[in-house]
């Protein structure tokens, strides 16, 4: 393994990368590296290693952002930069001109960082503190997304300077997916219910605060296959709008269904491409407020995909440190586990590797031949990959891989570009890993260094009689 300095901000300028993407149609190809890429780029970043490819990412955006604008005349495309907020990617999605959906001070910090504009955020959650609304308001921020009663009061007592107001609904939509990533039921912590009559007292609550919404929010649900819940979800919001409008006159400019197209973890995944899914969601809202007469010439249609955007841009590589052959199972040891990507335990999530033989293989060649067949069980063929954190932190169960696979060797994982380096964690105090970013030009550059251990330390204060 190469020494790495934590610093290095080196770069590798490699050809041949397979099936990458250079225009808006190859956005429809998931980042795959070749074993040669694969391998130079873990020798020189080690592993585990997420790579995000540019031109994927920026023909994604662009392609969302067409397929919307192609059906509607005013819309807005957020990134929902919980999905990924590396700096190097918050820049070159707000390049291609979408705005940033931030959930915390946190992720303002970081899209301040990459020098995107206040106003081009908006900023959500169900809990924003005091100070988390003032200083956004203070910047300037574009849009708060007004989730609770409490946050109406909050913000009637706070200097509003010209950042605008969305009421987050709750529209009672139950969609299919993981209970986790529900957003959009009647029983769920976000937004205001629109069946109990919450969502229109938020509202008259907020005049009378002399807060001005906009319009309203929902987001029913993530990594949705089947788009029948925002269809839905779309659909209450703008029966809502046109309720408001009948009962308390109030007129909606500003309406947006969140995130949550589907993205392709394994291959059998087929989410409906983004062309059909804006034209799907735009009829699903503008359709009930034309039937009620509503003037929609203004009206502002948004939506605020992530993992859309960057999910499938990227890939891990991981190196395995062992093959473990039990009477029951197989067990491939690599060296991340749920402190890189914590969404198998977290939702059963499932994912799709594929092995890559590793350059150092042949030294192995001779050393574990002869244990592996140790309890007369064949070679395997279904594998789990586990991580190497003291947990059953199981990756990736029942996958298949060639039976010889070996210490040494790589395993590429793919559609990990968004909610993995967002959710990593320091767990067993395991140092975060490094991105790296395939730019336009095929040349490799860092643009998050692996974490040291040291700076797993730099929060800590030893008590002087302790030491
Ligand atoms: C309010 C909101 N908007 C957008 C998203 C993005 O969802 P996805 O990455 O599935 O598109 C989320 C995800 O949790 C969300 O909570």
């Amino acid at each position: 393994m190469p020494s790495m300095n934590p610093r290095d901000n080196g770069s590798v300028i490699l050809a041949g990368m397979s099936e990458t993407v250079s225009d808006a149609v190859t956005t429809d190809a998931r980042l795959r590296l070749t074993p040669e890429v694969a391998n130079t780029l873990a020798a020189r970043f080690d592993t585990p290693l997420y790579v995000l490819d540019e031109d994927s990412i920026r023909g994604r955006a662009r392609r969302y952002r067409a397929a919307f604008a192609a059906v509607w005349p005013r819309t807005e495309l957020a990134f929902a930069s919980k999905a990924n907020s590396t700096l190097a990617v918050l820049k070159l999605v707000h390049q291609e001109g979408l705005s940033i959906d931030v959930a915390s001070i946190g992720e303002l910090a970081a899209a301040m960082t990459a020098g995107v504009p206040a106003a081009d955020f908006h900023f959500h959650g169900n809990y924003k503190k005091r100070e988390e609304l003032e200083r956004a308001l203070g910047l300037g921020i574009g849009m708060v997304m007004i989730d609770n009663f409490e946050e109406i009061q909050l913000l009637a007592t706070m200097n509003r300077r010209q950042t605008q107001f969305a009421i987050r609904l709750s529209p009672g939509v139950d969609p299919r997916t993981h209970q986790k990533i529900s957003t959009g039921q009647a029983d769920t912590k976000f937004g205001f219910n629109i069946s109990d009559g919450s969502a229109e007292e938020a509202l008259r609550q907020c005049r009378v605060a002399g807060i001005q919404p906009i319009g309203f929010h929902c987001h029913v649900g993530s990594q949705l296959l089947d788009p029948e819940a925002q269809r839905a979800g779309g659909e209450q919001l703008a029966r809502f709008a046109v309720e408001m409008l009948q009962k308390l006159e109030y007129r909606v400019s500003y309406l947006n269904i969140g995130g949550g197209l589907g993205v392709r973890y394994r291959s059998e995944d087929a989410p409906m491409a983004m062309e059909e899914y804006c034209q799907l969601v735009t009829a699903a809202v503008v359709e009930p407020l034309h039937e009620a007469g509503f003037d929609t010439s203004e009206l502002i249609l948004a939506q605020e995909p992530g993992r859309a955007i960057v999910a499938e841009a990227g890939v891990t590589l991981y190196r395995v440190g062992s093959v473990k052959r039990t009477p029951v199972r197989t067990f491939v040891a690599v060296d991340g586990g749920l402190s890189d990507n914590p969404r198998p335990a977290l939702y059963q999530s499932p994912y799709e590797v594929e092995l890559i033989r590793g350059d150092d293989r042949d030294h192995w060649d001779m050393v574990v031949d002869g244990p592996g067949a140790a309890f007369g069980v064949p070679l395997p063929t279904k594998v789990t990959i586990s991580g190497r954190h003291c947990e059953t932190d199981e990756l990736f169960r029942d996958v298949e891989l060639p039976g010889d696979v070996r210490s040494d060797d790589l395993i590429q994982v793919f559609t990990t570009g968004a909610y993995n380096a967002s959710m990593a964690s320091n767990y067993n105090r395991f140092t975060r890993p490094a991105t790296v970013l395939r730019r336009v030009s095929g040349e490799f550059q860092l643009i998050q260094r692996r974490e040291t251990v040291e700076e797993t330390f730099a929060r800590e204060l030893l008590p002087e009689d302790l030491g």
